[in-house]
């Protein structure tokens, strides 16, 4: 019996440590993908550009999904992950960086954003991915329509900087 109690004691002791140190997960598994893909169906539908005006190499500057999220549209001539188009080479993402929310500048020679605070490098074919820097996550890359000729903006895979929800 006081086996028993020992042991209970100590599954719960330990337990209860890694919680009060700060080890054990403050949010369940599946949550922190949740709270990244912000699925809220409450998007605006924003007309960009017509799709017949991007040229190769294009870099449109735009807001979403507010005028407070400044973002990008790239043509980056070479198909791309979540890419529309004939092509499938032009995408969007947020230009505010993931570390520190500094504005990202796009350099078209290496077909690369990247970040003049601390030098975070984010790859514009790889869906945002992060290839260098400070930062820890992708970039929210925006989702892209065409319809009746026209690029839309319509929601936001990731979050973005400095904000619990794409939509405030
Ligand atoms: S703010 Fe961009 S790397 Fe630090």
């Amino acid at each position: 019996m006081a086996d028993v109690d020992r042991r209970r004691f100590l599954q719960g002791g330990v337990a209860g440590l890694a919680v009060a140190s700060g080890l054990a997960p403050a949010i369940k598994p599946g949550e922190a993908e949740a709270a990244t893909k912000d699925a809220s169906p409450n998007y605006p539908s924003v007309d960009i550009v017509p799709l017949a005006s991007i040229p190769p190499g294009a870099e449109i500057a735009f807001d979403y999904p507010d005028e407070n999220s400044p973002a990008v549209l790239l043509r980056l001539d070479q198909p791309a992950e979540g890419g529309i188009g004939p092509d499938k080479d032009i995408v969007a993402f947020s230009m505010l960086c993931t570390h520190k929310g500094c504005p990202l500048n796009f350099l078209a020679d290496q077909k690369s954003l990247v970040c003049p605070c601390h030098w975070s490098s984010f790859d514009p074919a790889k869906a945002g991915r992060l290839v260098i820097g400070q930062a820890s996550q992708s970039l929210p890359q925006m989702q892209l329509e065409v319809r009746d000729g026209m690029v839309r903006a319509v929601g936001v895979d990731g979050l973005i900087y400095g904000r619990h929800t794409n939509i405030l």
